[in-house]
């Protein structure tokens, strides 16, 4: 029996638009909020979930400049390709809404005015950051410095990338400007400060002293060590030109902080879609019974947890989150995702490379999501967990039941026999699912919840491998029916089943099925006796997935590697010039052309070979240390450029009599100074 729908204001962190989405924001966030959202809809409850760009902070600002563009036209750009990576990706947004919209606007100025006339604000001036050259204040990323609390360098005047922690930029240790690299000044300022000290109280009560143990334990850890270490008012306006004015007298050329405006962000997208929708957005935010939840990044709890509730609370009509599930990093075969290292899977670009296999993705990102500590995708797990589990397992067993029915029965659901202790027990084990997955999943456990599902492709596998159909279709026709029809059972279940996690296959299999017109419930995979009924017509069999072969695999990391050489060289800095020499010390060195007629390494050494050069004078020896970057066989017969009159010396007990002249490019490779035409090993000449 379905208990009375419950209401759910699911909130999935708004993302910044100076560029596109990747795999790290579809794990930590998207899709185990998409699962969430998806699940509770199935159990029939009334689901709001909200999400938008980003579009205002420093972030974009520093985008467009670098760009030579405005920021409107760096968001326009990103919002647009952010909204379809979540739209192909199977995201399922009521609403994806931008903070530059104007609903946005006037919902954060009211919000932001109610607070000021109800006297919630300290008004304050202080000294800031300010960049004389650059003619303006430094508010948080345009300012980096030594974070305070673990001494990480590039810590941003807001907040510490490295450890979480919040601050302010005054706290930072060497601050300096990140748009002229100079050592900002002070300058006073006045601002608004939310004083987070007076809410200390009642956070404590809320989060420590409450029932918030229920909270991953990585998010109630943080907001614990943040209220015992003592919260400090936090500035909620800035001296920018890019956000939302402050909308009350005297604040001109002031916007409101990013962080200020962006959770509400939430409720404007709310609003937005009650609107289109006709409903009434208020219960959403302020009935008690709705269980609000936020899903982040780690990165995000101290403005989930403790900013912006305490915002809510300042405001007096609107209810706190109920939880915050977030999640840690993922990392990228061994390294921090980065986007302005392009050290990243790019949704839209994996699309390219991977058409319609979407789900694929998402399984993966799931079966290792950083649910409680970072956790690293590589492209060989990705091949693995589609190649041994969805293709080998989930797959597998689908195509058995839908080639053997259609095999056998015209694709029409044949009629059980009696059924044996052993389908009795499996078809008892399949109604226990629904509840074991459901429990992960409202424990947040959606790695678990994804595996148990997972579980019931299993079990059908292996029900099929024990009873062999296609050998008791020889010899026992009713048996052959009864085996048949459960294992239809198990296909059904799991079509229902693997939609939160795995939607696109779901509605495959669902058509493949004909199973549309059932509209079988979540619960009712537990309840019902029969998911799909004897005489029932399914479809041909398509496959659900496909193998992921090693070329593609190799493919994904040859353009990581090109990355990486990408990086080396951007960020290689040039050997400074040495002191100039006149035109007689040039005249000094004799350089001629020679042939490299004899080649082998020294023994004992990595780097030096050993080679015998016809200098167009003589034939001579010259150790040269090339060995790291060339074998003798690729050297021999080489013409190339010999200084000749280079006093000779000992090298590894070999006297060298002469040097072979070589430049390096800028990603570190030696290059032959090559009097050749056509140049075989460099393909390069220099004249
Ligand atoms: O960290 C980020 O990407 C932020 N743009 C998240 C904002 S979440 C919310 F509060 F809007
Ligand atoms: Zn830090």
């Amino acid at each position: 029996m379905q208990n009375s729908p419950k209401r759910f204001t699911i909130t999935a962190a708004l993302p910044y638009t100076n560029g596109p989405v990747h795999i790290g924001h579809l794990a930590g966030v998207y899709v185990p909020a998409d699962i969430y959202s998806r699940f509770q809809r199935m159990q029939g409850n009334d689901v709001a979930f909200v999400c938008g760009s980003d579009e205002h902070g420093v972030p974009i600002t520093i985008k467009a400049k670098k760009e030579g563009i405005t920021p409107q036209q760096v968001v326009d750009k990103y919002h647009a390709i952010i909204k379809q990576s979540f739209q192909d990706f199977g995201i399922t947004f009521d609403n994806y809404s931008r903070t530059t919209a104007k609903i946005h606007h006037d919902t954060a100025s009211e919000f932001f005015k109610k607070l000021y006339e109800d006297g919630k604000f300290i008004e304050q001036t202080t000294e800031q950051f300010y960049d004389q050259e650059a003619n303006q204040f430094l508010a948080d990323r345009f300012i980096v410095g030594t974070c305070p609390k673990c001494g990480f360098e590039e810590s941003y005047g807001d907040q510490c990338e490295s450890c979480g922690t919040s601050h302010n930029a005054t706290d930072l240790i060497n601050p300096k400007s990140s748009i002229t690299g100079n050592t900002p000044s002070l300058k006073e300022t006045k601002h608004w400060f939310l004083p987070l000290d007076q809410y200390e109280p009642w956070l404590k009560d809320w989060i420590v002293k409450g029932h918030k143990k229920d909270w991953k334990t990585n998010v109630y850890g943080q907001c614990k060590s943040w209220i015992d270490d003592g919260l400090r008012p936090r500035a909620v306006t800035r001296d920018l030109d890019w956000g939302i004015p402050v909308p009350i007298e005297g604040a001109d050329e002031k916007v409101l902080y990013v962080w200020f405006d962006a959770p509400i962000g939430y409720i404007s997208a709310t609003k937005e879609w009650a609107e289109k929708e006709g409903k009434d957005w208020e219960p959403y935010w302020k009935d008690e019974n709705t269980k609000l939840l936020h899903f982040i990044g780690k990165d995000n709890i101290v403005f989930h947890c403790i900013i912006f509730p305490s915002m809510l609370k300042a405001e007096g009509s609107y209810i706190v989150p109920n939880n915050v599930p977030a999640n840690e990093f993922l990392n990228l075969e061994g390294n921090k995702i980065s986007t302005s290292k392009n050290w990243a899977v790019w949704l839209h670009e994996y699309l390219v490379d991977f058409p319609n296999q979407q789900d694929v993705l998402r399984y993966a990102l799931t079966a290792n999501a950083p649910e409680t500590k970072d956790n690293d995708f590589t492209w060989s797990d990705f091949q693995a967990r589609n190649n041994n589990e969805l293709v080998a397992i989930f797959g597998n067993f689908i195509n058995r039941v839908v080639v053997l029915t259609n095999k056998y029965y015209d694709g029409i659901v044949p009629d059980p026999a009696s059924f044996t202790e052993v389908d009795i027990a499996n078809l008892t084990e399949l109604k226990a699912y629904p509840k074991v997955i459901e429990n992960s999943i409202e424990r947040y456990r959606f790695r678990e919840a994804q595996a148990e599902f997972m579980n019931v492709a299993r079990l059908g596998n292996k029900y099929l491998a024990d009873e062999e159909p296609w050998k008791k279709i020889k010899t026992d026709a009713e048996r052959t029916k009864t085996i048949m029809f459960v294992s239809l059972q198990i296909a059904s279940a799991l079509a229902v089943l693997c939609e939160p996690f795995l939607p696109f296959t779901a509605s495959k299999l669902k058509d493949m099925l004909f199973l549309n017109e059932l509209k079988t419930t979540w619960g009712e995979v537990s309840t019902k006796e029969v998911l799909i009924p004897a005489n029932h017509q399914i479809g041909k069999g398509e496959l659900l997935f496909s193998k992921i072969e090693d070329e593609q695999v190799q493919q994904q990391l040859d353009k990581l590697e090109a990355t990486k050489k990408e990086n080396k060289v951007m960020n290689a800095s040039p050997i400074p010039q040495k002191d100039t020499i006149q035109f007689d010390d040039f005249t000094k060195l004799d350089m001629r052309v020679g042939t490299i007629l004899e080649a082998e390494k020294m023994a004992k050494t990595k780097k030096l070979l050993l080679l015998k050069v016809d200098t167009g004078i003589d034939v001579r020896t010259i150790v040269s240390g090339i060995a790291e970057s060339f074998t003798p066989e690729e050297v021999i017969g080489k013409k190339v450029t010999v200084l000749v009159n280079l006093a000779p010396r000992a090298l590894r007990g070999v006297e060298s009599q002469g040097m072979i002249l070589m430049t390096e490019t800028p990603d570190g490779k030696l290059v032959f100074l090559n009097p050749d035409k056509e140049d075989p090993i460099n393909g390069a000449t220099i004249s």
